[in-house]
């Protein structure tokens, strides 16, 4: 399974890529929003740069026209960038005219399986089900992502299982065991996937005991 970090800011790329755990970046527009970006362009290109893998730039118009026009300019901005369209009647229609050009896509806002479906059968590059937000309102948001796995793989579609709006280190792992090719999160949630009481404990007592033998040396 793949990590993508969920962020729009760059010292958070530059810091996951430098452990070498980043396969890419998603960002939303209230992502870009916190981090006080104000030329979209530019920063997509900073991220794209930083990331050795896809970034996703969501597009901020709703209609088909504005969605496919905007969708072919951020995939000029970098080779990298794929373009992230909110799951809407228009949006599908736009994900299906920017695939047939080659543009890769990521259907974002994905809360049923049937959605799931229908934007991996307009030739979506990636579906994103948003987990934390179903669980956030009394589902279990990683049912959402068991089934979209039986349905790609019933149907055979190439399109890759991006489970996001993950919110700790257990949707991590619950998402690495139903199957999905990648996780995106935050990067409080990627930080902690390092930590383990136990090794913190146990690194602490190896150099405590290395530490004693130096002092009788
Ligand atoms: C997905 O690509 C979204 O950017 C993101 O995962 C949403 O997460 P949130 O529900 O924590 O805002």
């Amino acid at each position: 399974m793949q990590f993508f970090l969920d962020t729009a800011q760059l010292a958070e790329i530059e810091q996951a890529a430098a452990w070498g755990i980043l396969d890419g970046v998603t960002t939303n527009p209230s992502l870009m929003a916190k981090a006080g970006v104000r030329d979209f362009a530019a920063h997509y290109q900073a991220i794209a740069r930083l990331t050795p893998g896809p970034v996703s730039a969501e597009v901020i118009g709703v209609s088909y026209a504005d969605m496919v026009a905007e969708g072919r300019q951020l995939a000029s901005l970098a080779p990298n960038i794929v373009v992230k369209i909110p799951f809407l009647p228009d949006g599908v229609r736009a994900i299906r005219t920017l695939s047939a050009e080659g543009i890769r896509t990521n259907c974002t806002l994905i809360f049923s399986p049937i959605q799931a479906l229908i934007a991996a059968k307009a030739g979506a590059t990636y579906l994103s089900p948003f987990v934390g937000r179903l669980d956030d309102i009394g589902h279990e948001g990683m049912a959402l992502v068991r089934t979209i796995r039986q349905l790609l793989d019933t149907y055979k579609l190439p399109a890759k299982l991006l489970a996001a709006s993950l919110r700790h280190p257990r949707h991590v792992l619950e998402a690495a065991l139903a199957g999905a090719d990648c996780a995106t999160m935050p990067f409080a949630v990627m930080q902690q996937l390092f930590s383990h009481p136990l090794t913190e404990k146990g690194l602490a007592q190896f150099l405590a005991d290395y530490a004693q033998l130096q002092s009788h040396a």
